[in-house]
């Protein structure tokens, strides 16, 4: 790429290489800085190296080591899909079929396919959205997950209601739509989801907690919420 070198560490006799991004006109010196720690960064390494769609993937990898949220044979519906890392790790963990995917993401924003996943390209929040979903599932899903984050503004307070919103609408879906004993996971920010939410997934779901793999940047205010074991109905 141009504008970039790999430096070692002085001195260092091991192959400390480091990838720096030289001062040019016409990149900020945050996005200078922005595209060194990027292209530093070992999750965006290893997804280069195992091709995943994004560093998002190993989250749900993380989460789904530790918790155990897919099995082979589960229908799973993703929420905010692009560009696909999540849609990757979810299909390959319940075997789908690619003939017959037993996975569904969904997004506004345009995406390669998937193999083993069929991709709705709509807005989550428009109204047959819901429908449309389990349509294309062709039936209730086992996991619903949602990555979905609104797209940044700058004013971290809009941002975080744009996302909570999202947060809330999936939850909302998950407990009209999920199999009973299934599983929500979404993305919410630190100061966690709101009561009324917590309380409502409390009230359907068996266990709920705020999760934060190591994937997800420490200095990210990122935390997802966790909830397992559907109650169903009644
Ligand atoms: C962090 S990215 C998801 C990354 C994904 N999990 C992966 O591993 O590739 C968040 C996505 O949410 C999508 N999104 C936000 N609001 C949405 C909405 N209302 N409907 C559909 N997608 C939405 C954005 O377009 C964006 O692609």
């Amino acid at each position: 790429m141009a504008g970039v070198k790999k430096e070692g560490k002085p001195g260092s006799g091991a192959r400390a290489l480091k990838t720096r991004v030289k001062k040019k006109r016409g990149l900020k010196n945050s996005s200078r800085r922005w595209l060194e720690r990027h292209l530093n960064d070992p999750y965006v390494q290893r997804a280069t190296q195992e091709g995943m769609r994004s560093r998002a993937a190993y989250k749900l990898t993380e989460i789904d080591d530790k918790h155990h949220i897919l099995a082979p044979g589960m229908k799973v519906i993703d929420l905010g899909a692009a560009p696909g890392g999540w849609c990757q790790v979810a299909a390959a963990r319940v075997k789908s079929d690619p003939q017959n995917p037993s996975v569904v993401g969904i997004d506004y924003l345009e995406m390669d396919p998937v193999l083993g996943a069929a991709i709705l390209k709509t807005d989550f929040l428009d109204d047959d959205a819901p429908d449309r979903l389990i349509d294309v599932l062709g039936g209730p899903p086992d996991v619903v997950l949602s990555d979905m984050a609104a797209p940044t503004t700058g004013h971290r307070r809009t941002d975080h209601l744009r996302t909570m919103h999202l947060c809330e609408a999936a939850a909302d879906f998950a407990v009209n739509v999920l199999r009973p004993g299934g599983h929500f996971l979404a993305k919410t920010f630190q100061g966690g989801a709101g009561t009324d939410l917590l309380a409502m997934l409390k009230r359907n779901f068996r266990s709920v907690h705020h999760v934060k793999p190591p994937a997800s940047r420490g200095e990210s205010v990122e935390l997802y919420l966790l909830a397992k074991g559907f109650r169903g109905e009644g």
